[in-house]
């Protein structure tokens, strides 16, 4: 069997990795990939592609049995429309399905027609009512860019002044570079909601649900939860905030009265939906954001402690037959903690150096794995390409025995300006 990854993320290379360890897979292929998908000696291989129709094309022409799209671009943009179209075997949502990540304001609106516990909202195109949202409800308040933007478009404003600032910068000057959707700039401002976060991403072929073990990203650039938002810089599974009650409250009030409606509203979905919840101090688990897509580091923890055959997973998925995973037993788990630690490029998140030259990446093991994302090999030397360089990912019995093993990894790789956080999986160690 052979596969195919769309993407090139560390999210990918632990895709990629992982349906490599099919027992029927013999090709993995990955588009475009990265540095470390490169260095895989297995069965991976990078091909340099990223346009939709020459990816049905490649995929047609080397009779791909499964393509696996990794990030939320090429869904948003249509690709699983277009493999579908040509009969090619995919795993992801449609464009239709895909809009509950790439436009927050049909998220929002699909949320409060079907009742799913998120957030009150109010959506804006216009500045001076926006403000005047800001005036009349007060601080602390989120402003949001409607359109994707890597993460980085959302301003937890704890003051009215940085909520107007936002706003203004969203609707104008646009510093934060969110891609906005066809019809305009918009804002979508939201109520604070005060918890604990946590990323709940099940499977699904729009019928059967397979939760995947629970996860926590830590999406500040600093210590202690400080500075700037990023794509995430470290992730840890399972998720201890997650307790049975909440996960079956999740189950209950937000994924499964999703699913139903995706599928009532004519846009079934089939992929990995990705719930960002906040679980507040009761348990009450609500919806920050949706995601179509595994999230990027929460795949690489995830994935290390996967023991079911992923590709069998998906390609069930991608056939509608997820039920037969289900009654065979469902998804199984390392029963051990899975921790990642990004390592980031100097400048990261607002303006990434690259070229800087990698070293001292150590020898992997069954308990350690570097997957790679901003990284690329030049005239045979592994260099810094992007924000995000590197996911060091451990397992280990316990939280701190995964933090340890990781960052005794970390402190053994070199790059010029390499930033990394110390403190991934704070919060379990906490409890
Ligand atoms: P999003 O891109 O929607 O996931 O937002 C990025 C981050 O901003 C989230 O992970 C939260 O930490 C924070 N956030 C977003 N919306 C809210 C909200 N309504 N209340 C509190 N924090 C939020
Ligand atoms: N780590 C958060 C995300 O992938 O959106």
């Amino acid at each position: 069997m052979k596969a195919l990854v769309i993407g090139g993320g560390g999210r990918e290379h632990a895709l990629a990795w992982k349906l490599a360890e099919g027992a029927r897979v013999e090709r993995v292929f990955v588009a475009p990939g990265n540095g470390g998908t490169a260095r895989e000696d297995n069965k991976i291989a990078n091909v340099p592609i990223t346009a939709p129709e020459a990816l049905a094309d490649f995929a047609a022409a080397e009779r791909i049995d499964l393509t696996v799209v990794g990030p939320e671009a090429p869904l948003a943009a249509g690709v699983v429309d277009l493999f579908r179209a040509r009969g090619l075997a995919v795993f992801g949502p449609t464009k239709a399905a895909a809009q509950l990540e790439s436009s927050k304001a049909f998220a929002k609106a699909f949320m409060q027609r079907h009742g799913i516990p998120t957030a009150r909202h109010a959506t804006f195109g216009d500045a001076v009512a926006a403000h005047a949202y800001v005036e009349k409800h007060g601080a602390p308040i989120v402003i949001k860019a409607d359109g994707l933007a890597a993460g980085k478009g959302v301003v937890v404003a704890m003051t009215a002044a940085e909520a107007h600032a936002a706003i203004d910068d969203m609707l104008g000057a646009n510093t934060l570079g969110v891609a906005h959707n066809a019809d305009g700039a918009r804002v979508v401002i939201e109520e604070f909601m005060a918890g604990e976060e946590a990323s709940f991403i099940v499977v699904t072929d729009g019928r059967t649900v397979l939760p995947l073990a629970t996860s926590q990203d830590h999406k500040r650039i600093g210590e202690g939860d400080a500075g700037p938002n990023t794509g995430g810089m470290g992730a840890y599974s399972p998720a201890p905030v997650v307790t049975p009650n909440v996960h079956a409250r999740a189950m209950q009030e937000i994924v499964r009265p999703t699913l139903a409606g995706m599928a009532a509203d004519g846009a079934p979905f089939t992929g990995f939906l990705y719930a960002g919840l906040m679980i507040d101090a009761e348990g009450r688990p609500r919806t920050v954001e949706f995601n179509c897509r595994l999230g990027d580091p929460e795949a690489q923890v995830i994935l290390m402690r996967l023991k079911s055959d992923l590709f069998e997973v998906l390609l069930h998925a991608a056939q509608g037959t997820l039920d037969r995973i289900e009654t065979a037993g469902g998804l199984e788990w390392d029963r051990r903690t899975a921790l990642g630690v990004v390592m980031a490029s100097h400048g990261y998140p607002a303006k990434p150096r690259t070229g800087d030259v990698i070293g001292g990446l150590p020898a992997e093991a069954p308990d350690l794995k570097v997957f790679h994302a901003g990284s690329t090999l030049k005239d045979g030397a592994l260099v810094t390409s992007g924000g995000r360089v590197l996911c060091v990912t451990a397992l280990g019995d316990n939280v701190r025995l995964a933090q340890a093993r990781a960052l005794g990894a970390v402190r053994e790789i070199r790059f010029d300006g390499a930033q990394w956080r110390a403190d991934i999986g704070h919060r379990a160690l906490k409890a």
